[in-house]
């Protein structure tokens, strides 16, 4: 019997699940295949005892449909940056990842599938270059990975994002207050742009296109009329104000190296007070909800398309690439390549355009 493992890192995504279960299904074709889940990751496998779950039909059942990720995952630490406490009790990192390699030989693994976005596909190549035979999935809400048209959980953080929009929109508009909601997409501002766009709002801020506040307050401007009138911004985690950076803070969680991006709605708020907007406004963070849930058809569509690809390239020992959705295939790119650069909005881009075209403001 073969084994391959199949680990999911990183932020949880909609959809990440039914990846998982796609794999199963397909593996179970084959006669002689076995598929295990490392629990938390590959932490699964460097703990002591081992943390492995064997993934048959009866694991996967019904769970394309469920959010998160039924073997887990973590932002912390991994194969090369494992979290070990120093004598003086501060937090330093060990590289453990020769020592997974052979634990993995040991487990009897032939490949293994790894899920995740930027910073795992970066640890797959890694692991790539020590000789393990490793397939990357390419999993983010933020759609901010540039060897793939799109990925999974990015459809639903908009349809979320959207949805909050909506409801805002009428408690602004009983108000006539001004409403600014915090999307997520830290470097991108994709979820920001669609549900701006898809939700109506009057302005769209984004860490592609660093904004002046007094552009903002125009806008803002043209929808009070005697007191009366209520406006929506939507602002990515990450946007900037021009000539600034965005705000974020080093997390307090031992081994998440990632910064935490947060206050970018209230600091748009102070700055649209200094610049004399008077209407009432008020912050709304989405966060988390952005994650969590059911994934929406079309995700689960993504999703499945690459669990079955991951799975064929497995066999085929298309190994150091990933994954890759580009319309209407689904391709194998070299891992390298993948991780080489991002996937931003172009300021330029017929979204933008569309955006500007039916009026929302940018701030540029
Ligand atoms: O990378 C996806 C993402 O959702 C970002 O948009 C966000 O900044 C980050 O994850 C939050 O991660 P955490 O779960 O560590 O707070």
């Amino acid at each position: 019997m073969k084994r391959v493992l199949v680990a999911t890192g990183g932020g949880d995504c909609p959809g990440l699940n039914a990846v998982i279960r796609a794999i199963v299904k397909r593996a179970a074709q084959e006669k002689d295949w076995e598929v295990v889940g490392s629990i938390q990751s590959f932490d699964g496998i460097l703990k002591e005892p081992t943390e492995i779950k064997i993934l048959d039909d009866a694991a996967v059942k019904g769970i394309h449909y469920q959010g998160g990720t039924i073997i887990g995952t973590t932002t912390k630490g991994g194969p090369f940056a494992w979290p070990v406490k120093n004598k003086d009790g501060s937090w330093g990192s060990a590289d453990r990842s020769d020592e997974m390699i052979r634990k993995l030989q040991y487990l009897g693994i032939d490949a293994v599938i790894s899920i995740g976005g930027d910073g795992s596909q970066k640890i797959s190549q890694s692991l790539y270059e020590k000789g393990l035979n490793i397939i990357g999935v390419p999993k983010t809400i933020d759609n901010d990975l540039s060897a793939t048209d799109f990925t999974f959980g990015y459809q639903t953080a908009v349809q979320i994002c959207t949805e909050a929009v909506d409801k805002l929109k009428t408690t602004a508009a009983s108000h006539n207050r001004i409403f600014i909601l915090e999307a997520m997409g830290r470097d991108a501002g994709w979820i920001a742009l669609s549900a701006a766009i898809a939700g109506g709002a009057e302005s769209c801020l984004i860490p592609e296109i660093p904004y002046d506040v007094k552009k903002i307050k125009e806008k803002l401007d043209t929808r009070f009329l005697k007191g009366k009138g209520f406006g929506i911004i939507v602002v990515a985690e990450g946007a900037m104000p021009k000539g600034g950076v965005a705000l974020a803070e080093q997390s307090t969680e031992v081994g998440n190296t990632n910064l935490k991006l947060s206050g970018a709605a209230d600091r748009l708020l102070i700055e649209l007070k200094e610049a004399g907007v008077e209407a009432d406004i008020r912050t709304t963070v989405l966060g988390h909800l952005q994650r969590g849930g059911i994934p929406l058809a079309s995700d689960r569509v993504l999703a499945t398309q690459f669990g079955v690809k991951a799975f064929e390239m497995v066999l085929e020992g298309k190994f150091g690439q990933m994954v890759a959705y580009r319309h209407p295939e689904v391709v194998g790119v070299p891992l390298l390549e993948a991780i080489g650069k991002q996937n931003l909005v172009d300021p330029k881009a017929n979204l933008v355009k569309t955006a500007k075209g039916v009026g929302i403001a940018f701030g540029d």
